[in-house]
């Protein structure tokens, strides 16, 4: 399902109300609510958002867990540290107990990092790995979480967490792999602006050519793909079927 919003601010509004609603949900269900969290410059506002009455005040943060998709392994104070940037937007303004945040510690070494978030993975989920939502980007290469094109993380089909390097970036990455993040509940994509419309055309309406476009990996197996794109980015789509405005 693809959800068109008129700007930026009302796609995070969209995202915050949708991550309070599943939180309760998933909270009154299941006693927790276990959410992954991404990186990059489009969940800012999202997260800015949550931190705000009333939307902290609407989600239960005692009973929620915070991992991420990925991390860049960076110190924590590093300022593309992705679990840096969630925390000065959201984590330290909500009453959530520290045990509960799980960012990726992977700057020291990224094989034991990607492994050791593993095992808190599935120490978490009591083997049943299963997010209640993930919040996703989309680069414009058509990457999504630490999935980069031509990458051999792409084919990984046993581990829920690997590590990456990309070429022509000083640092390694972390990732939830594709069958991880297929797993979840819900996969929900943050897409704005008009440098990602053609991307995003091609992930979405293009033919399937996952080693190009890594972002098609992702399809739920028994969960749901929500795609929230603004206006800007979703000025090259042409099927306008199943969109929702
Ligand atoms: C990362 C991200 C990455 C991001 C996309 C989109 O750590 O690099 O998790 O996958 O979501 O690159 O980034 P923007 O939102 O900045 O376009």
């Amino acid at each position: 399902m693809i959800r068109i919003f008129e700007d930026m601010e009302a796609l995070s509004l969209g995202a915050v109300e949708l991550f309070v609603r599943r939180a309760g949900v998933a909270a009154g269900e299941r006693g927790m609510f276990s959410a992954a969290l991404s990186g990059g410059h489009t969940p800012r506002r999202t997260y800015e958002l949550l931190a705000l009455p009333p939307w902290r005040d609407q989600v239960p943060w005692e009973r929620t867990a915070v991992f991420w998709s990925d991390e860049r392994c960076v110190p924590a104070k590093d300022h593309r540290s992705n679990s840096r940037m969630a925390f000065e937007t959201l984590l330290n303004h909500v009453p959530i107990s520290p045990d509960r945040i799980h960012p990726i510690a992977c700057d020291e070494d990224p094989d034991r990092g990607a492994e050791g978030y593993e095992n808190l993975l599935r120490t978490h989920f009591s083997g049943l790995l299963r997010f209640d939502l993930i919040f996703l980007g989309l680069g414009e290469n058509g990457h999504t979480a630490s999935l980069f094109p031509q990458t051999t993380v792409l084919r990984e089909e046993k581990r829920a967490a690997a590590p990456v390097r990309v070429q022509g970036e000083d640092f390694h990455r972390v990732t939830l792999t594709a069958p991880a993040i297929n797993r979840a509940a819900a996969v929900v994509f943050l897409v704005s602006g008009r440098s990602k419309a053609r991307v995003l055309r091609e992930v979405i309406e293009g033919p399937r050519d996952t080693d190009r476009l890594p972002a098609q990996l992702i399809r739920p197996v028994e969960g749901e793909l929500l795609w929230l794109v603004d206006r800007a980015a979703a000025a090259e789509l042409k099927d306008i079927q199943d969109k929702e405005e």
